[in-house]
């Protein structure tokens, strides 16, 4: 596929296809832990979107869908800390078994708010799921319950992850090239 974002990528970190395997193993994993239980699946947008689409395909039990827009960024690279609800869910989730989809545990910020701000709100239970895992920036104590994979404190960006609102359509985690953001 023809591609004007791949001369901003310094390397491919997980392919199209290693994506696709370890959420075939995700989707079995939940179905397993979540039969009969009516899950609700959050997707905390933007970067979940397309992480979203594809996990919830992959497991095929009765289930809802919701969707958060946060942002602690503000097109930094570094998270300011402050976590932002820009889009509330629209139902209530008192008893719910909440699964939480992300594109990427970073420093923890995102999930450790919205774990407190669901846990107030009365969900049954609440299940972190995250694409990426990078946990050498972790400063909140969050851990996911189920982790596609472990990445390096690289700039990555594709699959749903962005860089100033840009390359959330590549297909594959790559590493963006310094020269892009040091500009
Ligand atoms: C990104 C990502 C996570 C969060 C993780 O969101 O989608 O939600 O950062 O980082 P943390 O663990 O340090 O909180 P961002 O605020 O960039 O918004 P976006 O999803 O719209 O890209």
């Amino acid at each position: 596929m023809r591609s004007e974002m791949e001369n901003d990528i310094l390397k491919v970190l997980v392919t199209e296809e290693e994506i696709k395997a370890r959420i075939a193993e995700m989707g079995d994993a939940l179905y397993e832990k979540f039969q009969g239980k009516d899950p609700l699946f959050l997707s905390v947008l933007k970067g979940s979107f397309v992480f979203m689409a594809d996990l919830v395909r992959a497991c095929q039990l009765k289930s809802d869908v919701e969707f958060i827009a946060v942002s602690s960024y503000e097109n930094a690279t570094v998270s300011s800390g402050r976590v932002k609800i820009n889009h509330d869910i629209q139902q209530d989730i008192t008893g719910r078994h909440l699964i939480i989809v992300e594109d990427i545990l970073d420093s923890g910020n995102t999930l450790a708010f919205l774990r407190d701000y669901f846990k107030a709100k009365g969900a049954a239970s609440i299940t972190i799921v995250t694409l990426l895992d990078k946990p050498s920036r972790r400063t909140k104590a969050v851990t996911a319950d189920l982790a596609g994979f472990v990445v390096p404190d690289e700039f990555v960006v594709g699959y749903g992850l962005d860089y100033c609102q840009q390359y959330r359509n590549m297909p594959y985690i790559g590493v963006l090239k310094p020269e892009v953001y040091s500009k």
